[in-house]
C-alpha cells in the first residue's frame, strides 16, 4: 500500500503536470455505451496499481453501468467512493461506540481516522458535483486529496506500530479512486 500510495503520489502530486502528462495516452473520446472489461483494462494501464477483477466487479454491480457512458461510468464510480467511505465513517463509529476496551491510543487513532473520512467523503461530493459539471481537473484533484486524507488515516496505525484495523476498507477506497480518476484521466485524453 505504501508502495501504491507512492507512486500514485508521483501521477498525481501536481495536477496540471499530470494532464500534460496524460495527453500521450491519446485521445479517447467515447461515445456510447462502454464495455466494462475494455475500460477496466484501460484502467489499469492508466493507473498500474489498479486491480483489474476490481474494476469489473465494482462498476458491473450498478446495472446502469451496462447502458452508459464514460461520462455515466465516471459518476457510477465517484458514487462507489462516496459510499464507501460513508460505510467506513459508520464503521468506524461503531467500532468506537460499542465500547469495546481498545488501549486508549487505538481510539485516538480511530477518532482521527472518523475527522479524516469526513473530510474524505466531503471531497467525494466535492469531487462529483465538479465532475458533473464537467470541471475535470477540480474533480480529480479532490479525489486525489480524499486518498492523502485516508491515507494519513492509516499511516498513524503504521506509526503507532498497530495493526491497521481498516485495511480492506483502505484498499477498497484505494482501488475505488483510482478509477474514477482513471476514467477522468481518459476523459481527458
Ligand atoms: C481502451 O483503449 C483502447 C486502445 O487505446 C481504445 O481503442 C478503446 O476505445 C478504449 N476503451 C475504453 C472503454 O476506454
Ligand atoms: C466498497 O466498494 C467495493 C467495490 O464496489 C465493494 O466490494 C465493497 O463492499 C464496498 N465496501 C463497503 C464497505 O461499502
Amino acid at each position: 500500500m505504501r508502495n501504491q500510495s507512492i507512486s500514485l503520489f508521483s501521477l498525481f502530486s501536481s495536477i496540471p503536470y499530470l494532464f500534460l502528462v496524460l495527453n500521450c495516452y491519446g485521445g479517447l473520446i467515447v461515445n456510447g455505451d462502454i464495455d466494462i472489461s475494455n475500460l477496466c483494462k484501460n484502467v489499469t494501464r492508466v493507473d498500474p496499481t489498479e486491480n483489474y477483477e476490481f474494476c469489473v466487479s465494482a462498476l458491473e454491480a450498478n446495472p446502469l453501468s451496462k447502458t452508459s457512458d464514460i461520462f455515466g461510468l465516471g459518476v457510477i464510480s465517484i458514487e462507489l467512493c462516496s459510499s464507501n467511505a460513508t460505510y467506513t465513517h459508520t464503521y468506524i463509529d461503531g467500532i468506537l461506540k460499542d465500547g469495546k476496551p481498545e488501549p486508549e491510543r487505538v481510539r485516538a487513532c480511530l477518532q482521527d481516522c472518523i475527522e479524516f473520512y469526513s473530510t474524505a467523503l466531503e471531497e467525494v461530493q466535492a469531487a462529483m458535483k465538479a465532475f458533473k459539471g464537467k470541471d475535470y481537473e477540480t474533480a480529480g484533484s479532490q479525489l486525489y486529496d480524499a486518498l492523502i486524507d485516508t491515507d494519513t488515516c492509516k499511516i498513524g496505525f503504521t506509526e503507532l506500530g498497530v495493526d491497521f484495523p481498516l485495511k480492506k476498507h483502505d484498499y477498497d477506497f484505494f482501488q475505488l479512486i483510482g478509477i474514477s480518476l482513471s476514467i477522468i484521466k481518459i476523459i481527458l485524453g
